[in-house]
């Protein structure tokens, strides 16, 4: 009897180790001739425990954390394979705090199993919410995503259930389903973990939303900054679709349903739905004027649903499980879970699903366990380049789409980025002018010319010149970009200014100068 040993295939882990982890074992094992099973699973989301091994031992998973390569020998030596005691060792995976006092509607499968293996996920719920769907048709889906309250987790936090009921009421004879996995937030990478621990979990997903509105193709757009996750989630797709679960008549059903994926070039603004489509159609990544909604003329001009990866991999369980268990999840119109990706100067960083309604600092502190530094919190961005910066005595901010709407800051993608007390929040506010200025598509006026000057009018409050009459100039500019610019990009560059001049204006007499 061989034994099992997971070590996971996931960006995050493999930077700190994990394939050579992987090999080491593999080597040890022949050269001492242990039985083992090498499986590369994905990630439960526990990144700073990573490289994360697990051995099954009676059918529990005992997990060792931080494991280096030259621990292996080590380990073996310690009785791994029987769960044996070291420094290493964590206990059981299901009894890990950080992951047992989650609420894992979306990412249940994610470490859990073999990402590759159809089996292993038809072994896990996987293709139940599909089959479910096809018994129930189409608008009987889409009533359960409404009841769900499910809204966009890419950023803009729209209802689900109503952009698929648009798509599902518009005449057209090819209408499509976009997956918007540009991932371009900073601190977020939960649409990642997804992906390369969980593919088909995402795939099932844009199955789902194909069949309730009329759409039998679907593309992902990846960001070509995930190698990894291409050639993952690519061997997913040609699993599913070997398996029968991807193509003409999915298993006799009638319904057909392909997936194309493709690599997006390095642009942020790309992740904008529009300048997404616009990339797909192959043309540059340009904001497109709406109206017409992508749901009425999105892609090739056809009807189309844009929806995030973690959107659109959150609906097979609200189909499987119903629409008002999801909604029992949450807090007012926030209602089910947010993965929340803890990163920046934080102790414990990773993946958190959570109800919505938990506050900022219960998820900083119980999770994170504070600053990595050690150091007081001065300021954490929420929500991506375009977040606010929320000051410490805000922390006990309900985690819920309004109430931070309430404080001038937003949720998004549940990117959360904490900066201690030495942070110089003065070239925070530079650097989200000069993301912008950088990554605008230049459709604009406001946003294109708009950040440049900003740049310039925070480099004078810096350095002292005329700091009072370019404080009043810094405003309205932001006043200007909120108000004019074509898209978020330009609109919300102000957000994370304006909350340093309310919040951290002193820093600019302290600031240290541009880098
Ligand atoms: C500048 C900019 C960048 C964006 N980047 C992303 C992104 O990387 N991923 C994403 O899902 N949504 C992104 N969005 C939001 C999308 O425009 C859109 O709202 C989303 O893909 C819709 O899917 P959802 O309703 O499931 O969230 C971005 C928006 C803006 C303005
Ligand atoms: S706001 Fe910026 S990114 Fe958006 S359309 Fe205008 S120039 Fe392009």
């Amino acid at each position: 009897m061989r034994t099992r040993i997971y070590v996971p295939r996931e960006t995050a882990a493999i930077s700190v180790g994990a394939d050579d982890v992987a090999i080491t074992i593999a080597r040890y094992a022949k050269e001492n001739d242990a039985e083992i099973e090498l499986i590369r699973n994905g990630s439960w989301g526990a990144t700073w425990l990573e490289p994360l091994v697990e051995v099954v031992v009676d059918d529990k998973r005992i997990a060792y954390g931080n494991v280096e390569a030259a621990d292996v020998a080590g380990l073996f030596e310690a009785g791994l394979l029987t769960g044996g005691e070291h420094s290493k060792r964590v206990g059981p995976v299901d009894e890990i705090p950080y992951l047992v006092n989650q609420d894992r509607w979306t990412f249940w499968r994610c470490g859990l199993i073999n990402p590759l293996s159809v089996d292993d996920f038809r072994a896990h719920q996987g293709f139940n919410g599909i089959s479910k769907a096809f018994e129930m048709g189409s608008q009987a889906v889409i009533d359960t995503i409404k009841t769900s309250g499910l809204r966009g987790r890419g950023g803009a936090g729209f209802p689900a259930g109503i952009k698929w009921q648009t798509v599902a009421d518009t005449q057209g004879e090819q209408k499509y389903i976009a997956c918007n996995a540009d991932e371009g937030d900073s601190g977020t990478f939960s649409d990642r973990i997804m992906m390369e621990s969980d593919p088909l979990g995402l795939v099932e997903g844009m199955m789902i939303a194909g069949f309730a509105v009329g759409a039998d193709k679907g593309y992902i757009y990846l960001r070509s900054e995930y190698p990894l996750t291409y050639s993952i989630l690519n061997r997913a797709i040609v699993a599913a679709r070997e398996a029968g679960w991807l193509g003409k008549d999915i298993q006799g059903s009638g319904f057909d349903f392909d997936i194309d994926l493709h690599l997006g070039a390095g642009s942020y603004v790309c992740g904008e739905e529009t300048a997404m489509l616009e990339s797909l159609e192959g043309k540059p990544g340009v904001i497109r004027y709406k109206p017409p909604l992508p749901a009425i003329e999105g892609l090739f001009g056809k009807p189309t649903v844009v929806n995030n990866v973690v959107t659109l991999s959150s609906v097979a369980n609200i189909v499987n499980l119903g629409g008002e268990k999801y909604a029992s999840y949450g807090v007012n119109r926030s209602t089910g879970t947010l993965a929340f990706q803890l990163a920046g100067n934080i102790k414990r960083g990773g993946l958190v699903e959570k109800a919505f309604g938990l506050t900022l600092l219960e998820l900083i502190e119980d999770w994170g366990g504070g600053t990595a530094s050690g150091r007081p919190i001065k300021a954490v961005q929420v929500g991506g380049p375009l977040g606010a910066y929320i000051p410490a005595d805000q922390l006990d901010t309900p985690l819920d789409y309004e109430a931070f709407l309430g404080i001038g800051a937003m949720i998004g993608h549940g990117g959360i980025v904490v900066f201690d007390d030495t942070a110089d929040m003065a070239q925070q506010a530079r650097f989200a002018m000069e993301f912008c200025a950088i990554e605008s598509c230049g459709k604009c006026t406001p946003c294109r010319i708009g950040s440049v000057r900003g740049v310039e009018v925070i480099d004078r409050m810096i350095a002292d010149d005329n700091r009072d009459k370019n404080y009043e100039l810094l405003v309205e500019l932001c006043d200007t970009m909120e108000d004019a610019s074509l898209c978020a990009m330009g609109g919300m560059t102000p957000y994370p200014v304006r909350s340093v001049l309310k919040y951290f204006a002193e820093d600019f007499a302290a600031s240290k100068g541009s880098s």
